[in-house]
């Protein structure tokens, strides 16, 4: 009720000038108006959908063998007739399947969205929800200037990053064991040392560290999150090759020619271009000759008006930091070569929307 009227408010605020009011249409309108339709309801609500049916574990539950709307709302403490809609809902949106009264798990469900298994994108709906609340206010960061809500100021870093990189977890370490391999093929020598910045749950190193059985890898983060990389890395029986450093990335040293790879996963965007460039050099100075520095990273086109995901983030780190933002190939290619790096790649992975860079000291 309250909503209503507030939106009733809304309106009459913003009501439109006399000499913009609708006009009769005289032909059939040229222009894709479902796009609009598609953009400002269908795809928002795609994701409440997924919000709900992850915070009422539908998914799990459904994986635990309760099948039908009545066994799974019973289980959830719901209402049978609402979850049946929103069962079917997610049959339509390709997470579920239903045979007469019984749904199933689709393979993405199954894998990423079943509480406890090794892909489990914990903590999705958390997050999900709370960017929303940034993303509500846009238009008056775009009138501002100013951030919503400053994520990376280091209070709270230490609060949001936690569940964070639980849920970023997935995608990661599946595109990054894309660049194990591919590093594999291309070195003459075995990785024995790896520095992983800002590791989050140690996403882009475990890839490495199971591909390279005498790789010893060290993990810097904050104390909130390096018990993280320490459980995930553990999971995945490589933690006694991991030490953990403690602390901000923009003060701790990373040492001199001693590292075969270095990682910076998805840690330049929200460190702005002053730092990110600043944290490339000091990276680099870390590798040994012949090392690899590795970016994963949001990378739009030089021209930066595209792809639509790369620019999306960059708004996201608009509402959500100081000075964070996506950055080109060429800032990328201008920040390696002065760190004193070549044989600038990319490789492009199917779990990554953008392609990870490879430069070599
Ligand atoms: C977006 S997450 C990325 C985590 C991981 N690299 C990944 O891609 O899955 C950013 C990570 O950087 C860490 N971080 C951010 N600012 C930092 C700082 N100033 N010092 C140390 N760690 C920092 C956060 O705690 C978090 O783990």
């Amino acid at each position: 009720m309250i909503v209503f009227f507030k939106m009733i408010v809304f309106f009459k605020e913003n009501a439109m000038p006399a000499n913009r009011r609708p006009t009769r249409l005289k032909s059939r309108p040229p222009v894709p108006i479902r796009k609009l339709t598609e953009e400002m309801m269908w795809s928002l609500w795609r994701a409440f959908a997924l919000v709900a049916a992850i915070e009422l574990d539908v998914f799990t539950r459904i994986d635990a063998g309760k099948t039908t709307a009545r066994e799974i709302a019973e289980d959830a403490g719901a209402d049978e007739a609402a979850m049946r809609r929103l069962l079917d809902a997610l049959v339509a949106l390709g997470y579920l399947r239903r045979v007469k009264d019984r749904y199933a798990l689709e393979a993405l469900a199954k894998t990423c969205l079943v509480r406890g298994g090794d892909l489990y994108m914990e903590g999705a709906a958390m997050i999900a929800r709370g960017l929303t609340m940034g993303w509500m206010q846009l238009a008056e960061v775009v009138r501002t200037g100013k951030p919503a809500v400053q994520e990376n100021s280091e209070a709270r870093a230490r609060q949001f990053f936690p569940v964070l990189v639980r849920s970023l977890f997935p995608a990661n370490y599946t595109a990054a064991r894309a660049a194990a391999a591919s590093l594999a093929r291309d070195r003459r020598h075995p990785i024995a040392s790896i520095l992983d910045v800002a590791a989050g749950s140690g996403a882009w190193s475990i890839p490495f560290a199971e591909r390279f059985p005498k790789a010893r890898v060290t993990v810097l983060d904050f104390p909130e999150v390096t018990p993280i990389a320490r459980e995930y890395a553990t999971a995945h029986g490589v933690a006694e090759r991991y030490e953990f450093l403690e602390g901000n990335l923009r003060e701790t040293d990373f040492g001199r020619d001693c590292r075969d790879l270095v990682i910076l996963g998805h840690i330049v965007h929200s460190e702005g271009p002053e730092w990110g460039r600043r944290l490339i050099e000091k990276s680099a100075a870390a590798l040994r000759k012949g090392g690899t520095l590795m970016i994963a990273e949001m990378v739009p086109n030089d021209a930066r008006t595209g792809p639509a995901p790369e620019m999306l983030f960059s708004l996201n780190m608009l509402i959500h930091t100081g000075e964070g933002d996506v950055f080109t190939m060429a800032d990328y290619r201008k920040w390696l070569r002065a760190a004193g790096l070549g044989n600038v790649r990319t490789l492009k992975t199917a779990a990554a929307p953008s392609p990870l860079i490879f430069a070599t000291k």
